[in-house]
């Protein structure tokens, strides 16, 4: 996920100041390096760009003292290619007559630049942006106008992107929409142009929305929008828009958790989509293949991800793969791994402080090293001979939520790939993923009073539903501050089962395989007073023995345990907020542990 922004006034003026803010504005998205145009009215274009954060970069190239009537700035947040100076956004087109930047994926990237190149353009970068900046120019060569040479450019362009671009002969902003978010708003003596309203909010409220498949043209004082398809004008009027910054930045949710946990469906989504053609899930299918042994290693949430990764790996592909928490792999297997064994990290940030010692572990025993990372160009990712990304896009709270139901649906790719089953049959949980949330939402609010008073209580799962049980433990413990301890159904009779006073809450997480287990253990709690919350399919023998049933929506096993993990991210959620928390900053933790 990445941010652009663009805007066009009626006089030469700082722009520098203008659109490093509107940087800012849209860091919250995420980014690893940043870049700003700026055109002159002598039709100049002053470019400068680098790895970094905005207010860094913006202080090393002095952004502030950029002037120009129209000013372009894009924040890179990396899915494919190393963050670079080259790499970075806006581009250049082969003359520098024209500068522009996209925020998607241009999936044909490397056969345009072939194409590029072949047709004797410049090409810089591997970055996709630079491939929509020649795209148009190569349509503009062939003799057409701005316009035409971007509906031309959209026949040739695939994926989902937005991009914007200005010729220095031409003295309008160009932009078009297909699949990435873009908006367009009129200033009092400029128009603007940007990937999400947050960043526009500050300047203007006068917004216009797009749609897919639309081109907009701006000048100091209009907002035109044509068909890329047709070419023909459409005529839309502006909105006034009263939401605030903050507000929209959170997209409209109380929280960025609440934000994250309803992104799911679609990060899962687009990881799908992404890992459908990358070359390298066969390469680590490959060495899972012909390993000895496999290590799942991670931390916290993470490792959780790898105990359900290695249930799907039994399940799916009769494949044992060991799960482990990263410092405990250097203290139990590192006498006892070798070259013939690989290691896949699991790591949101990639900068886990306890990943990388145990990297450095598993590399000196000559172990290959993979891993599951959603920060592209972090520490993991460079010590990795092969790492797939998780695609997530910037996750701001705390508690990870979109990160790990996407590390589970990552594992379960590789399951079913291994196993040479069709995994496009994964490409129905994220409907299901959107059902649950819809279904848990009010569900979850409507039951959450029932836990007031209790500042501690149990969280159990069996099988597949085990590492669901640890990881709901894990998000209430985390942002409600109560000691809620994961554990496995069928240990708790074996000493905790003491806890249980009258109306003591139990949670039990439940697939439909394993109803009668979680059946006992609930009994084992109710007859002794305690109270038995279900999550788990609808079914008669949990409805008549659970004091109360979150229900999943129907589906198989394997996907029913990572919707579960649903209505337990919200149950935590809507605890904290129960308890007056703030559940994207809990107290004593931060988003990355980057010490021992
Ligand atoms: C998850 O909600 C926690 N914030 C924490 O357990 C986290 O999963 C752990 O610190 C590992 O982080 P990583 O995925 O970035 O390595």
């Amino acid at each position: 996920m990445c941010g652009i922004f663009g805007i066009v006034t009626k006089h030469e003026k700082n722009l520098g100041n203008i659109l490093t803010a509107a940087g800012q504005r849209l860091s919250y998205r995420g980014y690893d390096s940043v870049g700003v145009a700026t055109i002159h009215a002598d039709q100049s274009i002053d470019l400068r760009k680098d790895v970094g954060k905005v207010q860094a970069v913006a202080e090393k190239y002095n952004f502030s003292e950029m002037n120009g009537c129209r000013g372009i700035l894009q924040l890179r947040w990396a899915t494919f290619g190393e963050p670079s100076q080259v790499n970075a956004q806006p581009h250049l087109d082969s003359k520098g007559l024209m500068v522009g930047a996209h925020n998607g994926n241009i999936v044909n990237n490397v056969l345009l630049r072939k194409q590029f190149s072949a047709e004797g353009m410049l090409v810089r970068s591997t970055n996709d942006g630079e491939s929509c900046v020649h795209a148009v120019e190569r349509h503009l060569l062939q003799g057409n106008g701005m316009l035409d040479a971007i509906r031309l450019a959209y026949q040739d362009l695939e994926g989902d992107y937005a991009f914007v671009i200005a010729s220095g002969t031409d003295e309008k902003l160009y932009a078009i929409k297909n699949g990435s978010g873009l908006i367009a708003a009129f200033g009092e003596d400029f128009t603007c142009i940007s990937s999400d309203l947050p960043s526009i909010l500050p300047l203007s409220h006068e917004i216009i929305f797009l749609n897919d498949g639309e081109i907009v043209e701006l000048t100091p004082s209009s907002i035109s929008i044509y068909s890329a398809e047709t070419g023909e004008k459409i005529e839309r009027q502006a909105e006034v828009v009263i939401e605030t910054m903050e507000a929209a930045q959170k997209g409209g949710f109380a929280h960025f958790m609440l934000k994250e946990i309803n992104e799911q469906p679609q990060v899962a989504r687009e990881l799908l989509h992404l890992w459908d053609r990358m070359g390298e899930v066969e390469q680590v299918i490959t060495a899972i293949q012909q390993a000895r042994s496999v290590y799942f290693i991670g931390c916290g949430t993470s490792y959780n991800a790898c105990v359900s990764g290695a249930i799907f790996f039994n399940n799916l592909a009769n494949r044992s793969v060991i799960p482990i928490a990263a410092p405990q792999f250097m203290a139990q297997y590192n006498q006892s791994t070798n070259s013939e064994d690989i290691a896949i990290f699991v790591s949101q940030s990639g900068e886990t402080k306890d990943v990388l010692n145990a990297v450095d572990v598993a590399r000196q025993n000559g172990m290959r090293i993979f891993s599951l990372v959603n920060v592209v160009g972090s520490t993991l990712t460079k010590k990795s001979e092969i790492w797939l990304p998780l695609a997530c896009g910037y996750e701001v709270s705390v508690p990870a939520t979109k990160t790990f139901t996407n590390q589970m649906v990552a594992f379960l790719f590789l399951a079913y790939r291994l196993a040479g089953k069709d995994s496009s049959v994964i490409h129905q949980l994220p409907q299901l993923m959107e059902e649950e949330i819809r279904q848990s939402m009010q569900k979850v609010v409507d039951f959450v009073p029932f836990f007031d008073g209790w500042k501690d209580f149990y969280c159990l799962g069996f099988g597949l539903t085990y590492p669901i049980a640890l990881e709901g433990a894990l998000k209430i413990k985390e942002i409600t501050y109560a000691h809620c301890e994961g554990m496995l159904s069928t240990e708790f009779k074996h000493g905790p089962l003491a806890a249980v006073s009258d109306r003591y809450p139990v949670i039990f997480v439940s697939t439909k395989r394993d109803i009668p287990f979680i059946i006992s253990g609930i009994n084992e709690v109710t007859c002794r007073g305690g109270l038995a919350i279900a999550i788990g399919p609808q079914n008669a023998a949990l409805t008549e023995n659970a004091y109360h049933v979150l229900p999943i929506v129907e589906t198989n096993d394997e996907f029913l345990s990572i919707l579960a993990a649903i209505p337990l991210q919200l149950l935590s959620y809507q605890l904290s907020l129960r308890k007056g928390y703030d559940p994207d900053f809990p107290r004593n933790l931060s988003k990355t542990l980057t010490v021992d």
